[in-house]
């Protein structure tokens, strides 16, 4: 058997003695939006660094736990802190906690982060659906041997977002007078902002917004078979004349003050699966 397969069933046996109950939605929270889990029933929590070969969060905004329970009556698995390839992480590292939500017998994952727009029209605070992504000089996770057990070697990506799952979202904010953006989501490494010139190459090339993490756990949750769902929340605008320094503490800030709408439609798609 290989190391990581190895490794899988280690972890998996070792959160299911732990906590018997199957989750069938995996959600990763994004900077600043780790209050989504007051939403949740929640019926065990296991810290990251309990868990046999989980990298450990760093990032300040991060809790770092998988949180087990119920969310509107559905068995779910919370990730409350993702890793980050800029925090140093492999991107099988980072990537790692998806494999093991596919091992514990989810089908779907709702992903959320903050970014940046890159689009016109959009306002610090909205929501935008991903439809697709780029991947800019990201390091491929499936990179290295393939697992057959997880998926094949060579995995379509033609539409990596699910379009059920799109459509129900919109249903559901258009129920709930939440205006939702739809865009393509560009993944970089990170840790620095973009500057001024990368912000419209972003743009020119098709991206809508810009982030730091997502698109590593995106083709891994792929590559396994599961259905994809995930959200940005616009925390900054990278196109801008004006004086436009981003920080950590803004991007922080309008992440929570936008976490309720987000909250509101996982909840909502989560109910209908
Ligand atoms: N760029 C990259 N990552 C981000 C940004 C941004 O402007 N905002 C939040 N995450």
């Amino acid at each position: 058997m290989s190391v990581l397969i190895n490794q899988l069933n280690e972890t998996t046996a070792f959160i299911k003695s732990n906590y018997a109950i199957t989750p069938l939605v995996g959600i990763v929270l994004g900077s600043g939006l780790g209050n989504f889990s007051a939403e949740l029933q929640i019926e065990k929590e296991i810290a990251y660094n309990e868990i046999p070969h989980f990298p450990v969060s760093t990032v300040e905004g991060h809790s770092g736990k998988l949180i087990f329970g119920k969310l509107a009556g559905k068995p779910v698995v919370c990730m409350a802190g993702r890793f980050h390839f800029y925090e140093g992480y492999t991107a099988t590292q980072v990537s790692y906690p998806i494999r093991v939500m596919k091992w514990l017998g989810v089908h779907t994952v709702l992903i959320s982060n903050a970014a940046g727009g890159t689009h016109s029209d959009f306002k610090v605070g909205d929501l935008m659906i991903i439809k697709d992504h780029i991947s800019l000089f990201i390091n491929n996770p499936l990179i290295g041997k393939n697992e057959t057990e997880l998926g094949p070697r060579f995995p379509d990506m033609s539409e990596p977002y699910d379009k059920q799952l799109i459509k129900k979202a919109k249903g559901i904010a258009k129920e709930l007078n939440i205006d939702l953006k739809k865009g393509v989501y560009c993944g970089v490494t990170g840790p620095t902002f973009e500057t001024r010139a990368e912000y419209k190459l972003i743009q020119q090339l098709g991206g809508d917004a810009v982030g730091m993490s997502t698109v590593q756990e995106v083709i891994t949750a792929v590559h396994a078979g599961m259905k994809v769902f995930a959200m940005s929340v616009i925390t900054d605008l990278g196109i801008r004349d004006e004086e436009n320094i981003i920080t950590h503490e803004e991007v922080l800030q309008a992440a929570k003050d936008a976490e309720p709408k987000l909250t509101a439609i996982f909840k909502h798609l989560v109910a209908g699966l």
